[in-house]
């Protein structure tokens, strides 16, 4: 082994962390490169790390995935290997991997678990082949796995460029045009997330982002709408103004789940217990408090709010709604914990 690769043998590790999307992507114009139909912009957490080590192994004849202590099989089996044939393909090497994941968020159940899985996936198969990819170039590969995660790449604010809409050039120019980056922005706020149902959920985001593109007549009108708050988003980040990253952030995401809800057969990831948070949240504004909610591909709601007042919205959606509930705040970016090449 050379001097300079540590632990080599037991593979390459990165950590990542989910990212919560304040303008949502929804709806993909390439399904194979993923390009979005829209930008996006999210805050990247500081909490449910997925922690991934891939390790290539010349005596494999498939890649071996374990998720959480257990084998993965089926989809979960073939997004892994999938992603990581995209990256052989980069490094030259017809070498399979053996990949271990250890997830602190729940999978599937629209708490951006694909987002910290693949940003992980990312950065410890790109060291593991022997890729050098700065960070811009890793966000584009790691949206080749999920396109959310290209955002987890970064810590804190990140926006997601679709790249343009035309796609007039090759494939090379399409790719290279959609990536991740930091977004400067004045404000540290929190987000309080209600652990409503941690189940996996009955539609993947993939099926249902792409049910609602092809068959949801209000899909285009919110798509429009998503590039105006896009670029108020970036300006009331820039201002440090709460309330209206907050306002912009909340009918985002309620325009997303319109979107869906409109969709032929509709998609539902709202559940009873999602609508009582968002009443506990307008409860939250009538007195004073500055609260705003986004929610994902799934019922588990997420309270944007000040810091300082955190507790107290912690306090009210757990009251609310009788779950567990989790201050999180900004986090860092994906990075490789061992094993550096
Ligand atoms: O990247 P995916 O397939 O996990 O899509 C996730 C989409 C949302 O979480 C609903 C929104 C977003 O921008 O993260």
């Amino acid at each position: 082994m050379p001097v300079d690769a540590p632990g080599l043998d037991d593979g390459v590790t990165a950590v990542a962390h989910p990212n919560i999307a304040l303008v949502k992507y929804w709806g993909k114009r390439d399904e194979r490169l993923i390009l979005p139909v829209t930008d996006s912009l999210s805050l990247t957490l500081d909490a449910f790390p997925t922690t991934t080590t891939v390790r290539p192994d010349p005596a494999l004849s498939t890649d071996e995935v374990t998720l959480n202590g257990i084998a993965a099989e089926g989809e979960a089996h073939r997004r892994v290997t999938t992603f990581l044939d995209l990256v052989r393909a980069r490094a030259g090497s017809t070498e399979r991997a053996a990949v271990t994941t250890l997830n602190s968020v729940p999978t599937g159940a629209g708490l951006a678990s694909s987002a910290s899985g693949f940003a992980a996936l990312a950065v410890a198969s790109a060291a593991a082949y022997g890729l050098r990819l700065d960070a811009t170039a890793l966000s584009r590969l790691t949206r080749r796995g999920s396109g959310s995660a290209s955002r987890s790449i970064f810590g804190g604010f990140a926006v997601w460029y679709a790249g343009p809409e035309d796609d007039a050039g090759d494939d090379r120019a399409r790719d290279l045009a959609s990536y991740a980056e930091p977004v400067s922005a004045e404000l540290d706020p929190a987000l309080v997330i209600a652990l409503l149902d941690t189940g996996p959920k009955a539609v993947s985001s993939r099926a249902a982002m792409k049910r609602t593109v092809g068959t949801s007549p209000l899909y285009r009108p919110w798509a429009e709408s998503s590039r105006a708050d896009l670029a108020q988003m970036r300006e009331a980040l820039l201002r440090g103004d709460l309330e209206a990253v907050g306002e912009i952030a909340e009918r985002n995401a309620l325009g997303m789940h319109a979107t869906m809800l409109a969709a032929r057969p509709a998609v539902r990831y709202l559940s009873p217990a999602s609508l009582t948070v968002l009443d506990a949240v307008l409860e939250l504004r009538r007195a004073g408090i500055p609260a705003y909610a986004t929610i994902d591909a799934g019922p588990n709601v997420k309270v944007l709010c000040r810091r300082g007042d955190a507790d107290r919205v912690a306090g009210a959606v757990r009251a609310a709604a009788a779950c567990r509930v989790v201050v999180t705040g900004r986090g860092p970016g994906a990075r490789l914990h061992s094993g550096v090449r």
